[in-house]
């Protein structure tokens, strides 16, 4: 089966082809008009997936070696994300549809970065716990088992990325900042700037105050060293991380632990996560870079799974801005 996968969620437009379980096609296009605005901008958002769509699934078609009539199913993100944005993907997957007269499907975006744990050689096995750290979410979920999710905890401000973008923000380097925190921070010297690991309640996450911590210490050391600040902070929010994934994983006794989203592209997250899944003899999975990202691939094999144990959806679905992961267990399972 032949899947064409479209996310427009956010500031990525991106296409992705499998054919089962094999990738075809991978596109992606980062908007940078919203670089200098130094985070995304809904209305231009929108209107750049209009522009890039159509050219970029033709594309993804040519890298795939396929043709329109190859695909088999049209899988789309249908929310959380930008409703402008997100409605974009969805007509033009609707109106593909209807051109081809082949079933269509919409997917949860969180969803489809679970599914991105599904590219590697080896998949976790349930239960397993995940950790989403995007722009947009932080959760820590359960997954019972296939569309089964029990979120055991969430931010209860920023997410996690978007404490990097901030951070990035106020130092003055690009959106998103994620990428370049990381590289500033590969020159900085860990312990020179004080910033408090945040500790909320049980599972729960929280940036908010670690934000405020470099927005503070910027303001009062105006000849700060961008990359000690840069090593700092990323220190403190990815020990946060870690220090919360540590006490799910001894209170619910789980030995598979997947890391997925854009900030799990870090290379000193996965250090640190490798470091604790040895000391709590569990077993990691992230995926490829490519694939922590937003992407269309994740989005096409997330689609399909459901489009097995479900059918189609049907063409007059909606957008929407917020979907918990267990809401959508429920429409399904
Ligand atoms: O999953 P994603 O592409 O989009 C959302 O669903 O939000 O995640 C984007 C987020 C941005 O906040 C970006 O700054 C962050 O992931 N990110 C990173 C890195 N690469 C992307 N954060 C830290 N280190 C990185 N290397
Ligand atoms: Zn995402």
């Amino acid at each position: 089966m032949v899947t064409l996968g479209i996310e427009t969620s956010c500031d990525e437009t991106a296409i992705g082809i499998i054919e089962n379980d094999k990738i075809l096609a991978n596109i992606v296009s980062s908007q940078i008009a919203h670089s200098k605005f130094g985070g995304v901008v809904p209305e231009l958002a929108a209107r750049n997936h209009i522009k890039i769509i159509m050219p970029l699934t033709k594309v993804a078609l040519d890298v795939a070696a396929k043709d329109l009539k190859d695909i088999d199913l049209i899988s789309v993100t249908r929310g959380p994300g930008l409703i402008g944005a997100l409605l974009v993907g969805l007509s033009f997957s609707k109106s593909l549809a209807i051109a081809l007269n082949k079933p269509f499907i919409g997917v949860n975006h969180l969803e489809g970065h679970i599914y991105a744990l599904r590219l590697n050689r080896q998949t976790p096995q349930y239960p397993y716990l995940v950790l989403l750290v995007s722009g947009g979410h932080t959760e820590l979920v359960l997954v019972k088992k296939e569309f089964v999710y029990h979120t055991l905890g969430k931010t209860t401000d920023d997410a996690c990325g978007e404490a990097f973008d901030k951070v990035a923000k106020l130092m003055g380097l690009p959106y998103p900042g994620g990428p370049y925190i990381e590289k500033e921070a590969k020159n900085g010297r860990l312990g020179t700037v004080k910033f408090p690991v945040p500790k909320p309640k049980k599972f729960d996450f929280s940036y908010a105050g670690l934000k405020t911590a470099v927005l503070y210490y910027t303001r009062d050391n105006p000849d700060y060293n961008r990359d000690d600040v840069a090593v700092n902070f990323q220190e403190s929010a990815l020990e946060h991380l870690v220090q919360v994934v540590k006490r799910a994983l001894e209170s619910k006794k789980i030995r598979h632990l997947g890391i997925v989203g854009g900030v799990s592209a870090n290379m000193k997250l996965r250090e640190k996560f490798n470091r604790l899944a040895k000391l709590m003899n569990v077993k990691l999975y992230i995926p490829d870079v490519q694939h922590c990202t937003d992407n269309g691939v994740m989005i096409a094999l997330a689609g399909a799974q459901r489009f097995k144990k479900s059918g189609p959806s049907d063409l007059t679905i909606d957008a929407v801005a917020r979907e918990g992961l267990e809401q959508i267990a429920s429409l399904h399972s």
